[in-house]
C-alpha cells in the first residue's frame, strides 16, 4: 500500500489524547530503561504499549509523527558519557509474538524479493541476546572507540569500559583484518553471574538490578571503567556497521569472518533453507533457552534474510531493517505487586517466607505466591512488602521474586518484613536447631497442627503411600479444624479412623453471597428431610487408606516425614534392612552401610525412632496392619546386588515406578542414564536415546522377558 491511497481520517481530540499519552509513557519508559538502566516497566508491559501505538497509527496514520518512538530507534543520548556519531546508523528490529506473525513475514519478504525476479534461498536464524546493543570500531585492526547505540545515530561513548571487557579483543587477528570496520553485537551480564552480583550489591547496601539486562547496562554505563572491569560482563557480535575492503556476499559470512578476526561470534547461528526450518530452529531454541550452555539471557529469535544482496531489494525502514525480525517468546518476566509477605510452616517444622503478589500471568501461568525460602533470602533480593517486584518464572521452573523495582519506591507505602518469633499456628517460640542454621523452625513437632497437616498430606502423595482423596484440603481438615479438637493430633490414628470419626469435622466455605459459612467437610449436609452421610469422597479416602496398609515398607518408610529420608533412601533402606524392625534395631553405623546412606540420614533416622510419640506411630500403624517388613529376601540373597539397571521405553508389565522398584528390592540399583558401570539395560516400547547409548557402549540389553527372568533368577537365569 503507497501512502496514497491511505485515507487520512481526522483522529478526533480523544484520540489525540491517546496517542500522546502512549508516547508519554514510552518515551518516560525509553529514558528509564536507556538513559538511566532501571526501567519500571517490564518488557512486556513495554511491548504491549509499543504494540497499543503500533496500532492505534496504523488505524489513524494522520497521528504518526517523525519522532514518534514508532519511527524511532532507542533513545537520545544523556550527557554522562561524551556523545559520539555512528559511522554508520544502528537500526533496531520490528518483532512479532507468534508463529504465524512470523510466517507472515516470510511470506512478505519471500514476495519482496521475488518481484525482483529472486529467491530467497537462505534465512539466518540467530538467538535474540537480552543484553545492551554495542557499537565498535576498529581501524587497522586497533579497537579505536566503543559506543553504546543511544538514538541509532549518536550514541554514548564509552571505550574505556569497552576496553575492561575481556571478551572483546583490543585488536584484530588474521591477515585479512580491514582498514576501517564497524562491529555491532550485544554486550551481556552471565546468567549464572547475575545472582551473585545483586547479593554482594545489597549486601554493600546498594540497590539491586532487576534482572541480568539492567546489570549488563548498569556494569557497562559506569563513570568508572575499573568497576566495569569487576564485572563478568560479555558480548557477543551480530552485524557488521561501515566495513571498508571487507568481502563478504551473506550475513552469516561477516560472523565467520569476525570470528576468523578473533572476534566473540554465537555459536547458535544456523542457516536454513525454508520457512518450516525456521519454525524448528525457533522450537529449538525454545526448549533449550535455560541451557547452561547459553551464557546469556535471551528473549526471542532472530531471522534474517542471509543473502546482502536480497538484503538490499528489501532495504529498511526509518528504525528497522525489512530484511530482519525478532521473534519475541512470551515474557518470563513481569512487574507486580508484592502485598504481603508470609510464612509456611513445613512438615519437619521449617518456617518458610513466601510472597504473596497480585496474580499475573506469567510464561503461560498464572502465579499469585512464591517461595522467599528464609529470612536471609528476603533480605538477600531487598524486598519490601508494598514493592512492585520482578516476578520471573523460567521455563517450567518455579516461579522466583528476582527482586524491586527499587525506582518504583517513591509514593509507595513499604514495609521491611519481620520474621515472627511463634510459631503462627501453635505460637511456639521459633528458633534455629543449630547455631548458624539460616532457617528456623517450630520444634512443637508433636502438637504443632501445621506440622501434622503437612506431615499427613505428604504421606498421602504418590510418592510415599498413594492415597487420592487424602490430599492437603483433607488433612488440614483432619488435623486442623475450625473449631472443636482435631480428629487426628498426629498421623499415628490414621489407618484407625472409620466414617463415624468424620462426622463432624466442619470447615469455613463462603457461599455465593461472600459470607463464611460452617460446613460439614466429609459429610453430606442433611436437614430435616436428608440424613448427613459420609460422601463419596470420604468413603473413598477409607478404602484407599485401608489399600494403602498394604504399601512396600520404602513407602511406609517414606511416609514418616523423618528429615532427610527421601525415596531414594527409603528404598535402599527396605532393600537392606527387609524391616522396620531391623531398621530400628540398626546402629548409625550399620544404617550408613546402606548404599545412598550417610552420616546425616543414618543419625536422623535413629534420632527419630528414639522419640516416644514417633515409635507410637510405627506401632499403631502396625497394630492397624500396616505392612511393616518386605517380602522378598533380606541382605545376602538378593539376586541383583551389585546390578545396575536402566530401564527405557514401555514395558507391558511394568509401570516405571513398578520396575524400579523390583530392581531395588531384589538389591539392584536403578539408573536413568547408561553410563559404563551400568550392568543392563532393559529396553520397553519406543525406547529412547539410551538404547541408542547402551548399544553403543556395549552395554548388554534385555528385553522385557529376559529383564523378568534376571528378578527371578539373577544373572545365572540369564545365562541358562
Ligand atoms: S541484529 C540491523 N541480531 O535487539 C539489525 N540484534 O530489539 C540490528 N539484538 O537493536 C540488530 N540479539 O541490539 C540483531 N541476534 C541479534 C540480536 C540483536 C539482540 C538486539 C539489538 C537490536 C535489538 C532490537
Amino acid at each position: 500500500m503507497t501512502e496514497s491511497t491511505i485515507e487520512l481520517i481526522d483522529p478526533t481530540p480523544e484520540q489525540r489524547h491517546q496517542w500522546q499519552s502512549l508516547v508519554d509513557r514510552i518515551v518516560e519508559a525509553q529514558d528509564e530503561y536507556y538513559g538511566r538502566d532501571a526501567p519500571t516497566l517490564s518488557d512486556a508491559e513495554y511491548d504491549q504499549l509499543m504494540r497499543d501505538l503500533i496500532a492505534l497509527e496504523e488505524a489513524l496514520p494522520g497521528l504518526r509523527t517523525p519522532d514518534s518512538p514508532t519511527q524511532r530507534v532507542g533513545q537520545a543520548v544523556r550527557n554522562e558519557f561524551p556523545p559520539v556519531t555512528h559511522p554508520e546508523r544502528m537500526l533496531s528490529l520490528d518483532n512479532v509474538f507468534s508463529e504465524s506473525e512470523l510466517m507472515d513475514w516470510v511470506a512478505r519478504a519471500q514476495r519482496t524479493v521475488a518481484d525482483a525476479g529472486r529467491e530467497v534461498t537462505r534465512w539466518l536464524c540467530e538467538l535474540k541476546i537480552d543484553g545492551l546493543a554495542c557499537d565498535l570500531v576498529y581501524q587497522d585492526g586497533r579497537l579505536v572507540s566503543g559506543a553504546t547505540r543511544g538514538d541509532g545515530r549518536v550514541g554514548e561513548d564509552i571505550t574505556p569500559n569497552v576496553r575492561a571487557i575481556k571478551a572483546i579483543p583490543q585488536r584484530l587477528r588474521g591477515a585479512n583484518v580491514p582498514p576501517l570496520v564497524e562491529v555491532r553485537g550485544e554486550v551481556f551480564f552471565p546468567v549464572a553471574d547475575f545472582e551473585g552480583l545483586n547479593a554482594s550489591l545489597v549486601e554493600a547496601g546498594k540497590a539491586p538490578f532487576a534482572n541480568a539486562r539492567n546489570a549488563a547496562a548498569g556494569s557497562l554505563r559506569q563513570k568508572d571503567p575499573q568497576v566495569t572491569a569487576s564485572r563478568p560482563l560479555s558480548m557477543i557480535c551480530h552485524g557488521l556497521g561501515v566495513h571498508d575492503g571487507v568481502d563478504v556476499t551473506v550475513q552469516s559470512g561477516a560472523y565467520e569472518l569476525m570470528a576468523g578476526w578473533g572476534l566473540p561470534t554465537s555459536p547458535y547461528y544456523k542457516v536454513v533453507g525454508t520457512p518450516a526450518e525456521i519454525a524448528e530452529y525457533v522450537t529449538w531454541v525454545g526448549q533449550h533457552r535455560h541451557d547452561p550452555s547459553i551464557l546469556h539471557e535471551l528473549d526471542g529469535v532472530v531471522v534474517k534474510v542471509d543473502d546482502l544482496d536480497d538484503q538490499a531489494i528489501l532495504g529498511t525502514t526509518s528504525r528497522a531493517p525489512r530484511w530482519a525480525i525478532a521473534y519475541k517468546f512470551p515474557p518470563e518476566e513481569v512487574n507486580t505487586e508484592l502485598l504481603d509477605i508470609k510464612v509456611g510452616v513445613g512438615r519437619t517444622g521449617r518456617i518458610t517466607p513466601f510472597a504473596v503478589m497480585t496474580p499475573v500471568r506469567v510464561a503461560g501461568s498464572t502465579v499469585a505466591r512464591a517461595t522467599l525460602h528464609n529470612a536471609f533470602e528476603v533480605k538477600r533480593k531487598g524486598v519490601r512488602i508494598g514493592d512492585i517486584v520482578v516476578l520471573r518464572k523460567a521455563g517450567d521452573v518455579i516461579p522466583e521474586v528476582v527482586g524491586p523495582v527499587v525506582e518504583l519506591r517513591e509514593g509507595r507505602e513499604t514495609r521491611e518484613f519481620v520474621m515472627p518469633t511463634n510459631c503462627p499456628v501453635c505460637g511456639a517460640e521459633l528458633r534455629p536447631e543449630k547455631e548458624d542454621d539460616k532457617d528456623i523452625r517450630c520444634p512443637n513437632s508433636e502438637h504443632c497442627p501445621a506440622q501434622a497437616t503437612e506431615r499427613l498430606a505428604a504421606l498421602g502423595a504418590r510418592g510415599a503411600l498413594d492415597i487420592e482423596a487424602l490430599g492437603y484440603e483433607a488433612a488440614a481438615a483432619l488435623t486442623n479444624p475450625v473449631e472443636g479438637t482435631p480428629v487426628l493430633s498426629n498421623e499415628a490414628g490414621l489407618f484407625d479412623l472409620k466414617a463415624e470419626d468424620l462426622a463432624h469435622v466442619m470447615v469455613q466455605r463462603q457461599n455465593k453471597d461472600g459470607e463464611t459459612t460452617l460446613e460439614p467437610f466429609f459429610f453430606t449436609k442433611g436437614d430435616g428431610k436428608k440424613r448427613s452421610e459420609p460422601t463419596a469422597t470420604a468413603l473413598q479416602m477409607l478404602r484407599e487408606i485401608d489399600v494403602a496398609k498394604d504399601r512396600p515398607l520404602w513407602r511406609v518408610l517414606n511416609a514418616l516425614s523423618i528429615r532427610h529420608v527421601g525415596p531414594v533412601a527409603a528404598r535402599a533402606l527396605a532393600a537392606r534392612f527387609g524391616s522396620m524392625d531391623a531398621i530400628r534395631a540398626a546402629s548409625v553405623e550399620e544404617l550408613t552401610q546402606t548404599d545412598g546412606v550417610g552420616a546425616v540420614i543414618a543419625q536422623s533416622l535413629s534420632e527419630w525412632f528414639e522419640v516416644p510419640w514417633h515409635a507410637n506411630i510405627v506401632e499403631r500403624w502396625a497394630a492397624a496392619g500396616v505392612r511393616m517388613a518386605e517380602d522378598v529376601a533380606p541382605v545376602g540373597e538378593q539376586p541383583l546386588a551389585g546390578l545396575t539397571l536402566v530401564v527405557t521405553g514401555t514395558l507391558t508389565g511394568f509401570s516405571r515406578d513398578g520396575a524400579t522398584e523390583a530392581i531395588t528390592s531384589r538389591g539392584g540399583k536403578a539408573s536413568s542414564s547408561v553410563s559404563k558401570a551400568t550392568s543392563y539395560v532393559v529396553v520397553g516400547e519406543n525406547p529412547g536415546s539410551k538404547a541408542a547409548k547402551a548399544e553403543e557402549m556395549g552395554v548388554p540389553i534385555l528385553d522385557e522377558a529376559q529383564f523378568q527372568a534376571l528378578l527371578d533368577g539373577g544373572p545365572d537365569a540369564l545365562a541358562s
